[in-house]
């Protein structure tokens, strides 16, 4: 375990505040609690990274399927509705194989850390085993991780081989995993539980009522789908005659750092509602753009106070790197900004200012998906947690070539470009989880 590192590094402490630490002195505890940050810090017994080498806080996903990474990268052509009963859910009937969940979730892990994903928000399936199996390997590989038991018992929209047998079956086994996790040995917080169904579609009301008794009995986290398409969205306003959002609120499934994946069709009385709660928003671009029939009013949600942060939606989404989130963030929103029709006179095209900037896409991708999850991570302060990576941008296998940059421009290069190989090792709680 690290007690004193010597770096350059950066982070993003608030939304828009950008800090660059120079030959920063981190001295951590026994726990891997940040201590202090001094920038110009001597310490003779202190490691020093290697020249070329950055520190970032290591990054956050706030929404993985973790089974579905064994069809990362395949059948994007699809409407969700069809995707999910051609491919994700007999995918997902599969993990009823403890076997076949362990080598899946072992290669995810431990490849979302050499990807300097330090932290992450889980669904796994419907089977208890191997959902307690997901937590285990959290633990052991050294992922910050809260994870979920996917909760689906609704006879019309999941497959008899793949739902719940009862809402009390749902229920039971989202308890069983909660109390599964609070009684891991040797977890000091890096594993948490949350409840979650899948979304309101694929939940009787019989369901959505036991999940939100069973939040307010132990005070866990929900996750869940919100307002995702205009399929997902225009089902659960016909059958409940309310909002995605107001459903979750009316069953108790809002408790303070919630989070829901999406909300590409949210209402800004939607909106309103989350940031009142205290819930937060996982920005899938990537999977958005093959989903949600629409771009994320980023902007928005970020001026109107909401907490956001990034997810891959691994496997909605191709790439299970938060660097491709953050890259595709900033794309999208130039794209709701400047139009997608050059038919259009300039005057007539896109919504309105609309554009982030890599800035705000790191500060989602570290404090801000952090916050979201009420985690304490994200930044290089007091008091935080030491999660980290160390970026390489000399590896000849690497993909950034540096001519000189400095500061944020550097930060930006390495944002933009930096790659697997680029990732030179990583740290959570101080622990050295992965090398390259
Ligand atoms: N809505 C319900 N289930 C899913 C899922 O697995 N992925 C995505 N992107 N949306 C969903
Ligand atoms: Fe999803």
């Amino acid at each position: 375990r690290l007690r004193r590192l010597i770096a350059d590094a950066f982070h993003a402490p608030r939304s828009g505040e950008l800090e660059e630490l120079r030959d920063a002195l981190f001295t951590l505890d026994a726990d891997g609690t940040i201590l202090s940050v001094e920038p110009g810090g001597h310490a003779p017994d202190a490691e020093r990274l290697p020249a070329g080498q950055v520190l970032l806080p290591g990054f956050v996903d706030l929404h993985v399927h973790a089974p579905q990474y064994a069809q990362l990268g395949t059948a994007l052509d699809l409407p969700l509705e069809d995707w999910l009963n051609e491919y994700t859910f007999p995918l997902e009937a599969r993990f009823a194989d403890l076997d076949f969940a362990e080598t899946v979730y072992r290669a995810l892990i431990a490849d979302m850390l050499a990807l300097g994903t330090t932290s992450a928000l889980h669904f796994a399936t419907i089977h208890v085993p191997a959902t307690n199996r997901l937590a285990e390997i959290c633990l052991e590989l050294g992922q910050r991780a809260v994870i979920g038991k996917v909760a689906m018992d609704h006879p019309e929209t999941c497959p008899e081989f793949y739902r719940d047998a009862s809402a009390e079956a749902a229920v039971d086994g989202s308890r069983a995993v909660i109390a599964h996790i609070a009684a891991l040995p040797d977890n000091a917080g890096l594993v948490a539980a949350a409840i979650t169904p899948r979304f309101v579609p694929s939940c009787t009301d019989a369901c959505l009522e036991g999940l939100g008794r069973l939040a307010a009995e132990t005070g866990v986290r929900v996750q869940s789908h919100v307002s995702e398409s205009d399929w997902e969205h225009g089902f659960v306003r016909t059958r409940m005659g309310r909002s995605d959002a107001e459903t979750l609120v009316h069953f108790g499934l809002m408790p303070a750092h919630s989070v829901f994946a999406h909300a590409t069709h949210l209402s800004p009385s939607d909106m309103d509602l989350l940031r009142e709660r205290g819930a937060g928003v996982a920005h899938c671009p990537l999977s958005n753009a093959y989903f949600a029939n629409a771009v994320f009013p980023l902007r928005r949600a970020l001026e109107s106070g909401l907490r956001v942060g990034l997810g891959t939606d691994i496997s909605g989404g191709p790439a299970p790197s938060i660097f491709e989130a953050a890259r595709m963030a900033v794309a999208a929103s130039r794209m709701r900004e400047g139009g997608v029709d050059a038919d259009r006179p300039p005057s007539e095209r896109g919504a309105g200012p609309s554009r982030v900037d890599m800035r705000t896409a790191f500060h989602l991708a570290t404090r801000g998906g952090a916050e979201a999850l009420g985690l304490p991570v994200g930044a290089f302060m007091p008091g935080l947690k030491f999660d980290a990576m160390a970026v390489d941008t000399t590896a000849r296998d690497g993909t950034i070539r540096v001519f000189g940059q400095t500061g944020e421009r550097l930060l930006e290069k390495i944002l933009h470009g930096a790659s697997r190989p680029n990732i030179a090792r990583v740290w959570t709680d101080g622990v050295e989880r992965h090398r390259r």
